[in-house]
């Protein structure tokens, strides 16, 4: 395990997705109303990088075919048995760190 820096928080706003990359692990980090939640970027349906698809509450839409991702808890919206990795997100001193 490694603690990745995502970025400053003043830089990821309420609604923002940030993708966090750390060898061949890629995280979206999101900010759901000041509460920040972290699960693996990659759609499993076709590969799309999540975080440049949208944040709704705190859904991911996943940019190429509208898969919705719960950020709490990974969970694909009409299929329970998929379900994102998730990971562990910190704040110190102004900055938010993933553990990857
Ligand atoms: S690649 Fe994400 S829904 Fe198809």
């Amino acid at each position: 395990m490694a603690l990745v820096k995502a970025g400053a928080l003043a830089a990821m706003g309420p609604g923002s997705m940030t993708e966090v990359r750390e060898g061949d692990e890629r995280v979206v980090v999101c900010n759901v109303e000041g509460a920040l939640y972290a699960i693996d970027n990659v759609c499993p349906h076709a590969g799309a990088p999540l975080a440049q698809g949208a944040l709704h509450g705190h859904m991911v839409v996943c940019p190429f075919h509208a898969w919705e991702f719960d950020c709490r808890t990974g969970e694909c919206d009409f299929n329970p048995a998929v379900v994102q990795r998730r990971f562990a997100v910190t704040v110190r001193d102004g900055d938010v760190y993933v553990e990857v």
